[in-house]
């Protein structure tokens, strides 16, 4: 596997690739690989030859007060999983190479609507570096494909929207949530656990299937079953930020007519910030 840290790096290879005829496919991450991260690179592998994780903490994505210094870094173990998993390139870069004019001068991209709701209003401003960043991993590695996990579903339909407003030739693809034995979904963040909120963590995941179960047996009064998912979660001793049941396409309120659903979660527990969603068709 190849490590590139520096524009020029990434580039020599990349047009080795492109000569050769051969399809790149990106895997965006902020690093500290879970096997969340490594199912999205096995997914990668099914659409190109070639895998290029990207690995970058991107500061203009936390809000100020947020865990981006303490935000858990392995850069050693994550080669070695990416190596382990075949990954072709690991690119690496730094703030100067993601953001050559500095994070007060950078280019922004925005994607209004969408962003405004629920993780984006707890965290204001959280999309638009989101979106901001995969927009410059998107031209620095001008992948083919893309890949992003249904964990954070309101993200990847966030880059699906930017990648059609833009018109970039970009498949986006989204490889399904990674959880541990006990259904609490993998995430870089649960290291902030200790072990009595570890025990109680799966509730959110309970209480979001829960919902589900009733959307399938036909329930419908979504408010009333928003509040008992919010209730379970309280009773578990989470502090619930949302619970919402939303027509999957577009976070839209559900109509009567749809039938993809999704019932979305963010709830902390102690110093975690933790988001789940499950997808419902009927
Ligand atoms: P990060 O949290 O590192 O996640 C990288 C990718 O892994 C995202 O697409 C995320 O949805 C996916 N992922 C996380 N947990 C998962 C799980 N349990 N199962 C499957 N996939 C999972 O999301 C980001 O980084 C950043 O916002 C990024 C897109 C890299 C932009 O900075």
């Amino acid at each position: 596997m190849i490590v590139a840290k520096s524009k020029n790096e990434l580039r020599e290879q990349l047009v080795k690739w492109r000569h050769a005829g051969e399809q790149v496919a990106l895997v965006p991450t902020m690093g500290n690989l879970h096997a969340g991260h490594i199912s999205l690179v096995q997914l990668a592998r099914e659409h190109a030859e070639r895998v290029v994780v990207t690995l970058f903490v991107n500061p203009t994505q936390f809000g100020a007060g947020e865990d981006f210094g303490n935000y858990p870094r392995s850069f050693e173990t994550d080669t070695r999983q990416l190596e382990e998993v075949g990954a072709d390139m690991l690119f690496a870069p730094n703030v100067r190479t993601v953001y050559p004019f500095g994070i007060e001068n950078a280019t922004q991209i925005v994607v209004p609507g969408l962003t405004e709701k629920f993780c984006g209003s707890f965290r204001p401003g959280h999309f638009d570096g989101v979106t901001t960043v995969v927009a410059r991993l998107f031209s620095l590695v001008q992948p083919d494909v893309a890949i992003f996990g249904q964990k954070d579903y309101q993200q990847q339909l966030v880059i699906r929207r930017m990648t059609e407003d833009l018109s970039l030739p970009i498949n986006i693809v989204t490889g399904s949530t990674v959880r541990e034995d006990d259904g609490l979904a993998m995430s870089s963040r649960n290291a902030y656990l200790t072990n009595a909120e570890r025990d109680i963590a799966p509730a959110l995941h309970r209480a979001i299937e829960k919902a589900g179960e009733e959307l399938r047996d036909g329930r419908r009064d979504f408010d009333n079953m928003e509040q008992q998912a919010h209730d379970l979660l309280l009773e578990a001793g989470l502090q619930p930020e949302y619970v919402a049941i939303r027509r999957a396409l577009d976070l839209s309120v559900p109509t009567d007519d749809c039938v993809e659903f999704v019932v979305l979660a963010a709830a902390y527990l102690g110093k975690a910030r933790l988001i789940d969603n499950v997808l419902v068709t009927v």
